[in-house]
C-alpha cells in the first residue's frame, strides 16, 4: 500500500479558493486526487483549479461555487461532482464563518446562529449528503477544519470557539457512526495561521507576540503546513485513525 497515494479519489473541498483549503486541494491534487475547488466566488475558484490542471497537465481540478450557508448550493455542489467524476472519496469541510468579535454577553441572536449554521450545521449537512454513498462503498474520509481556539476559553471569540469545540464532536460522533463502514472522520485543529481570515491577529504585533512568543516553534503556520496533516488524515497512511482531533500549532498549545 503506497501510504500517501490518492490517485483516482475524488476530494471536496469547501473554502478552497484560497487561505487554509486552498492549501489542502492543491496538496491531495499533489497526491493523485481529482479537487472540487469551491468558495461563494466563481472567478477565484476557476483560477485556483487552473493553476493545478496547469502544473499537472491534465484536468484534475474543477470549480463549483457553493455558499455554505445554502443546503441548495450544498446539494448542487454534491451532485454536479458527482455528475462530473461519479462520487466523493474525500470530503473536506474546511470554509467556516466568524462574523463577531466580542464578549458573548454582546452577539447578536443572528450572528451566533450563523457561526453555528456555517461552522457546524452546514458541515454536518454536507457530511450527510455525501456519507451514505461511502458507506455504501465502505470506504470514505471526511475531515472538518476545526482550530485550538475549540479547545481554549476565549472572552473575544467565544462563539467560533464554541463552534469549532462542536466540530470535535461532530467528527467524534460520526466517527463512531460511520466507523463500522470503513469511513473515517477526523479533524484537524489549525493554531494561528498566515491568512486573510486571520489576517487582524498576526497583522497586530501585540497579538502576534502573545501567540508567537509561548509557542516552541516560535512563529505562526503558514497554509501548507496543514495540508500535509489533511493529505494524511485523508490518504491511506492514517488508515486506523478516526474521531480524532489533531493539533497542528507549532507547539502553542503544550506549552505552559
Ligand atoms: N487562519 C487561521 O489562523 C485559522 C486558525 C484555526 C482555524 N482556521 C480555520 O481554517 C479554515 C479556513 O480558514 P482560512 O484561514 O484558510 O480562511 P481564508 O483564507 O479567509 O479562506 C476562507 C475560504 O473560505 C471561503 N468561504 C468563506 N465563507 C464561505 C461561505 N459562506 N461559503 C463558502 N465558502 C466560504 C472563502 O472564499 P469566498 O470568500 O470566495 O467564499 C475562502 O475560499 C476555517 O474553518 C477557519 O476557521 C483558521
Amino acid at each position: 500500500m503506497e501510504l500517501f497515494d490518492l490517485t483516482g479519489k475524488v476530494a471536496v473541498v469547501t473554502g478552497s479558493s484560497k487561505g487554509i483549503g486552498k492549501a489542502i486541494a492543491e496538496r491531495l491534487a499533489d497526491h493523485g486526487a481529482k479537487v472540487v475547488i469551491s468558495s461563494r466566488k466563481a472567478e477565484p475558484c476557476e483560477q485556483v483549479a487552473n493553476a493545478i490542471n496547469d502544473k499537472h497537465g491534465d484536468t484534475r481540478a474543477i470549480a463549483i461555487p457553493a455558499n455554505i450557508a445554502s443546503k441548495e448550493d450544498l446539494q448542487r455542489l454534491v451532485d454536479d461532482t458527482r455528475a462530473t467524476w461519479g462520487q466523493i472519496d474525500i470530503l473536506v469541510c474546511n470554509a467556516a464563518t466568524n462574523p463577531y468579535a466580542g464578549p458573548m454577553s454582546g452577539i447578536a441572536d443572528e450572528q451566533f446562529n450563523k457561526i453555528l449554521q456555517n461552522n457546524v450545521v452546514s458541515n454536518h449537512w454536507l457530511i450527510q449528503m455525501v456519507a451514505p454513498e461511502m458507506v455504501a462503498r465502505n470506504d470514505g474520509a471526511i475531515l472538518v477544519i476545526s482550530s485550538i481556539g475549540g479547545l481554549r476559553g476565549n472572552a473575544v471569540i467565544g462563539a467560533y470557539n464554541i463552534s469549532k469545540a462542536a466540530d470535535m464532536q461532530l467528527v467524534r460522533n460520526l466517527a463512531v457512526e460511520y466507523g463500522p463502514h470503513n469511513v473515517r472522520v477526523n479533524c484537524i485543529a489549525p493554531g494561528l495561521i498566515k491568512t486573510d481570515f486571520a489576517r487582524y491577529l498576526w497583522e497586530t504585533p501585540e497579538i502576534l507576540k502573545t501567540v508567537t512568543d509561548p509557542a516552541p516553534l516560535k512563529r505562526i503556520g503558514l497554509p501548507d503546513e496543514i495540508a500535509g496533516s489533511a493529505v494524511y488524515l485523508c490518504s491511506p497512511a492514517s488508515s486506523y485513525v478516526t474521531g480524532q482531533t489533531l493539533v497542528v500549532d507549532g507547539g502553542m498549545t503544550i506549552a505552559w
